[in-house]
């Protein structure tokens, strides 16, 4: 039923303008609200709807758009100039084919939601109108066009900003530019509809007062939230409605049980998850695919992009994880930054200052503090001492770095990779290891100590013997002038 319903629907979304007020070399419907593109978000809301075919129109960086949202199976039609909301219909009308009824939303307004949608098209095909439109009440509706009714139910006309009346300008019902059409009424009041604007567009918005002066039944359906007519034209708008998607993200996340500390500067991308009774602090940013498990702790300031983490886990403040596996009970900093394609396997500790990139490190294995670990395979209950480095690049490729099972590497270590620390060896601090060191064997690479009794002392004596005849001579300089002053001040 559901689907023989959507057979006769198509989705329009208007994507070709500039977005001018936006002041941006990006074309407006690419600009991103709730870490996603703002002509995704719309798409992503009529999906579950199941329409026959969703076209957008495409003009503003055509290439780039379309590059978007072809992908998501939708159809693109090329509006090339953009003469308007109502041209855009017009140039889309040959890509409607068949298709009876169509919802057409301007690819700005990201926050509408599906179900408001539905309720839309169902309150169109109950009433048989011509066109419905979905409104919001707000209590600024600036900039917007303005919805004049002629009954408490029927639509008479849409006023936009620069022609409304002062009467009009009162009216605080909004056109949000979301519609459901008839198409065989639009096609003949579209083609009525004159370019009698400044900027000589034809505007969507005059097909509605024809229709209603036809006696066809306009009707209106007010959004039960207001926000989700929000369109995106300048910056702080843009703000706004990524403030809204963020806020509508932690509560989901807090209804799945996780605690946000001061929610509001809290950043979770649209595909986290997080598992039950994990903590976020404040100031936490969680991006891209970022999967947390259950009882994790991640403290403030740190950033996670596309991190994979289990359970038990505790991330100190001011840490920076990108696309890296954090097993079972692992603790990272505070100040730890791993970069692509880390492994930590349980119970692994990396402290402060540590950096890793492309490493494993076995299960227990600690690397407390001032590190860096790159191209590394470590194993199980290894020790890296403080200020180790892997010397994983010549100047012209990346080597390797082993390290085994139960090994202990000194503070101050340099690896020269490519090299190998066997199960169970030590490394000297200090040491700058080039050969590889055999199972349970010890390397030392560094000059031994020489200690020379006595020799301090004669250092200072020397020195001093040194200074006397250098203080004489400006003692004898300063005494000339200071002779003057004397007699100066007599
Ligand atoms: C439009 C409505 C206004 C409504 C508001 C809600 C018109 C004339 N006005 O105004 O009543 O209150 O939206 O946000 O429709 N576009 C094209 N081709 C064009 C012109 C625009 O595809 O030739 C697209 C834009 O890329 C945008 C959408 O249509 O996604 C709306 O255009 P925009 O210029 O933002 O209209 P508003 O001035 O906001
Ligand atoms: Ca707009």
């Amino acid at each position: 039923m559901k689907a023989m319903s959507a057979n006769d629907l198509a989705i329009v979304i208007l994507a070709a303008g500039k977005g001018t007020r936006l002041k941006s070399s990006l074309a407006k419907v690419l600009h991103r609200a709730g870490g996603r593109a703002l002509v995704e978000q719309v798409l992503r809301a009529c999906a579950p709807l199941g329409a026959k075919k969703t076209i957008v129109i495409v003009g503003h960086q055509a290439e780039h758009v379309s590059a978007m949202v072809e992908p998501t199976g939708a159809e693109t039609v090329l509006q090339q100039p953009q003469h308007g909301t109502g041209h855009a219909m017009l140039v889309a009308r040959r890509a409607l084919g068949k298709a009876k009824l169509a919802i057409v939303l301007p690819g700005d307004a990201p926050l509408v939601r599906t179900e408001t949608l539905r309720a839309l098209l169902a309150a169109h095909r109950a009433g048989n109108a011509s066109a419905t439109i979905l409104t919001a009440v707000v209590s600024d509706p600036s900039g917007y066009g303005r919805v004049v009714r002629k009954s408490e139910t029927k639509v008479g006309a849409i006023v936009e900003e620069s022609q409304l009346t002062d009467e009009q300008r009162e009216i605080n019902e909004i056109n949000s530019s979301i519609y459901c059409f008839t198409l065989d009424r639009l096609w003949p009041a579209l083609a009525q509809v004159k370019p009698n604007n400044k900027h000589r567009e034809v505007y969507l918005t005059d097909a509605i007062a024809i229709m209603a002066s036809k006696g066809e039944t306009v009707l209106a359906q007010v959004a039960p939230d207001a926000r989700e007519a929000l369109g995106c034209n300048t910056r702080a708008d843009l703000a706004e409605v990524d403030r809204v998607f963020r806020e509508w993200k932690r509560n989901a996340l807090m209804n799945a049980g996780v605690t946000i500390q001061l929610p509001e500067t809290v950043l979770i991308d649209p595909e986290v998850t997080a598992g039950e009774d994990t903590v976020l602090e404040p100031g936490v940013q969680l991006l891209g695919k970022t999967k947390i498990g259950a009882r994790c702790t991640i403290r403030t300031g740190s950033v996670l992009s596309d991190a994979a983490l289990g359970d038990d886990i505790t991330v100190e403040a001011h840490c920076v994880v990108a696309q890296s596996r954090l097993d079972d009970r692992v603790t990272i900093g505070p100040f730890a930054r791993l970069r692509a394609g880390n492994h930590l396997k349980a119970g692994v500790h990396i402290g402060n200052f540590v950096e890793l990139k492309k490493s494993t490190v076995g299960e227990g294995t600690k690397a407390g503090h001032l590190t860096y670990l790159g191209d590394a395979k470590i194993g199980a209950k290894s020790n890296i001492g403080a200020g180790t480095i892997t010397c994983n690049y010549d100047g012209f490729h990346k080597h390797p770095t082993t390290i085994g099972n139960r090994v202990f590497i000194g503070s101050d270590s340099a690896l020269v990779a490519p090299v190998r620390v066997g199960d169970g060896a030590y490394v000297a601090a200090g040491s700058t290891i080039t050969d590889n060191i055999p199972a349970d064997g010890l390397g030392i690479a560094r000059g031994r100590q020489v200690n020379k009794p006595g020799w301090a002392s004669r250092k200072r004596r020397e020195l001093a013997a040194a200074e006397k005849p250098a203080k004489k001579k400006p003692a004898r300089r300063r005494a000339r002038p200071r002779k003057a002053k004397k007699s100066r001040r007599r």
